[in-house]
């Protein structure tokens, strides 16, 4: 039987960043140092494909730092945590390696330092996300206010309109990140800002290759985890910039193929926790259905690398 015919346009970059390829380089690392189990607080990269593999080699996850032993080395995830957890881990003599990436490590230094200025600060973000606890949770309960739509920023009550400065979720979308930074200058025009937004290059180059790719295809699929920002992110930025369905998939088999009944174009990309061969695995279940012509859609080069602690590179 003829296969139908269908152009994939791969977006380029794609997939890991450097603060996921240095997170999982720790929990391995220091499974090689320590021997397992090793603990990990939270999901590494919010990838379960990654973390079930860490689990195999002697990867133990949990929410909380109280569910690790003392006696174990405890890692804590590429999103960052609040102030209070190294804090705990430190207490309890615990042996701890800070995987959080170095990209949202800078935003909490921004925190602290405009906190040190007398600025009051605002945190631009999802509810609930680690990364957004992690953030807030570098300064005391209360002193960072959350807005996630240009609608709260009316609501927001700030001490002094004149002493307030703003951070942000590195993951976020980034022309409603715009948007949401406009109503904020608008109704507190002292407001002090990062020179260039906190979202990263690598959700910035992400969603700049969907757009590049978007009007070409009936529709996108974004290889990723529900529970990835940035991934997320990328089905919406293709729908927005007219890709007719757009669609989240952890592995090939969450394909609905039935959606895609007589499309001739799909993009692919992958959210920034998502390993290559996820990707892989993707285009092969294309390639058994379809007469697959393959084209690069290339926006951006990376070579962004970040070392690991020193203390996993040091001799045991
Ligand atoms: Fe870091 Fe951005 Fe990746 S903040 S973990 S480089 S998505």
């Amino acid at each position: 039987m003829t296969k139908p015919p269908l152009t994939l346009y791969l977006a380029a970059p794609r997939g890991f960043c450097a603060g996921v390829d240095r997170a999982i380089k720790i929990v391995e690392m220091a499974l090689e140092k320590w021997g397992a189990p090793v603990y990990v607080r939270h999901e590494i990269v919010h990838n379960k494909f990654v973390v079930d593999g860490l689990r195999a080699k002697g990867a133990v996850f949990v929410e909380e730092l109280e569910d690790c032993p003392e006696d174990r080395p405890v890692i804590f995830s590429a999103h960052g945590v609040p102030k209070a957890v190294p804090a705990a881990a430190a207490r309890r003599q615990m042996v701890y390696v800070d995987a959080t990436c170095p990209l949202v490590s800078k935003v909490h230094i921004e925190a602290q330092r405009h906190s040190d200025n007398g600025l009051q600060m605002i945190m631009i973000g999802h509810a609930g996300h680690p990364e957004t606890i992690g953030t807030m949770g570098q300064l005391p309960e209360g002193e960072v206010l959350l807005v996630e739509t240009p609608a709260d920023v009316a609501h927001v009550e700030v001490r002094d309109p004149e002493k307030l400065a703003y951070v942000t979720q590195t993951t976020l979308s980034i022309d409603d990140t715009a948007e949401i930074v406009a109503a904020l200058r608008a109704r507190f025009p002292a407001i002090v800002g990062p020179h260039k937004e906190d979202i990263c290059y690598a959700t910035t180059n992400r969603q700049e290759a969907v757009k590049a790719m978007a009007q070409k295809c009936d529709a996108l699929l974004v290889v990723g985890a529900p529970n990835s920002s940035n991934s997320r992110r990328l089905v919406e930025v293709g729908a927005k910039n007219g890709c007719r369905y757009s669609q989240l998939v952890q592995r090939a088999e969450n394909i609905d193929w039935r959606a895609l009944d007589g499309i001739s174009s799909v993009g692919i990309t992958a959210g920034a926790s998502a390993p290559e061969v996820l990707v892989n695995e993707v285009i092969d279940a294309f390639r058994a259905r379809y007469d697959v012509t393959i084209e690069t859609v290339e926006t951006a080069v990376e070579n962004v690398e970040f070392k690991v602690p020193r203390v996993l590179r040091e001799p045991a």
